[in-house]
């Protein structure tokens, strides 16, 4: 009997000693990640730097859960890390509204939460990381406007590929885009409000639409790179594509820099992922430091000028 009670000791004092670590060593945080979906390239470098952050820090346990593209699911990730009392949970949404009542739960239920990329339709949560898309869209609307003539003497037929229109860079994409080119009465939008759930097969359906529908088409301004290369697609398969500008936002040097270096896209503007700065954020609050309410993530504008030295600078090409 005394031998028993020795062994259960042992093995308690075992497992102590492993969920609290040597004397001295830091608390363990378990950070859970809910991610909208892995289908698109940016997505997949989310993660990369995401996990690259936590991995130098090996008080960080993080879970990673993909939300398939749907909303339901995500949800449910997210009432999961509410159940395991994570000690902060972050989550890229895929649409505003479906996961708002989730986050403001985890929230409520005194969890910290990070909101990153696509925003939500209330700021129940800890924080915001992501990129200024009504910037990024004025910034295209800008580019689109030189490029159709300037200011004032602008002319052309426009197509506006949207991202998953249930999603903030969505909307702030388009009507930052429209803050500009609607004082241009020489540019006319051959598109109404659409939805390309940012996925590149569907960016060719409603090009391949909007070329069956128009003889001329001088811009194609999408929501994101993938989109805006399955319009290229469409426009190459119609024998379209040579008179007609490509502009797409995310600028990841492996796809859209490369892109136009290529003379595929005429530019893009760059959204950087918010993986990082997530974990950088969450770690310093959790370690007691202070935060504010939003952190804006910078953008730049990628064309012919400059691709060439980010690709090199990046080593993708020699
Ligand atoms: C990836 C993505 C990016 C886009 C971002 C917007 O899922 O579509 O291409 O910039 O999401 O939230």
């Amino acid at each position: 009997m005394e031998k028993r009670i020795g062994i259960v000791f042992l093995a308690g004092l075992f497992l102590f000693v492993c969920l609290a670590g040597p004397a001295g060593a830091e608390k363990n945080f378990v950070i859970g990640f809910s991610q909208a979906t892995t289908t698109e390239p940016w997505r997949l470098l989310f993660n990369k730097e995401l996990r690259q952050e936590a991995d130098r820090h090996p008080e960080i346990t993080l879970i990673v859960r993909d939300g398939t593209d749907d909303a339901a699911k995500q949800a449910a990730d997210v009432e999961e890390f509410i159940k395991m009392k994570a000690d902060a949970i972050l989550i890229s949404p895929k649409v505003a509204a479906a996961l708002t009542p989730a986050v403001n739960r985890a929230f409520d239920a005194g969890i910290p939460v990070f909101v990153l990329d696509r925003d939500l339709i209330n700021d129940r949560y800890t924080q915001f990381i992501g990129g200024d898309n009504k910037l990024i869209g004025r910034t295209a609307g800008e580019y689109a406007v030189k490029y159709l003539g300037g200011p004032g003497k602008a002319a052309g037929n426009v197509v506006e590929i949207w991202g998953g229109s249930a999603s903030t860079p969505a909307q702030d994409r388009h009507s930052g885009f429209h803050e500009i080119i609607d004082r241009e009465p020489g540019i006319k939008m051959l598109t109404k409000p659409n939805d390309g759930d940012w996925k590149q097969d569907k960016g060719y359906e409603i090009m391949a639409e909007a070329l069956d529908q128009n003889e001329k088409i001088d811009l194609v301004y999408a929501h994101n790179d993938p989109m805006a290369y399955g319009a290229y697609m469409a426009a190459k398969d119609s024998g379209r594509e040579k008179n007609i500008a490509f502009l797409g936002i995310d600028g990841i040097p492996e796809e859209g820099i490369k892109w136009v270096h290529e003379g595929i896209l005429t530019a893009t503007f760059l959204y950087k992922t918010p993986g990082d700065e997530g974990i950088r954020q969450a770690f310093h609050l959790l370690k007691g430091g202070k935060i504010e309410k939003r952190v804006t993530l910078p953008t730049m504008t990628v064309d012919k000028n400059n691709a060439e030295k980010i690709l090199r600078d990046n080593g993708i090409i020699k």
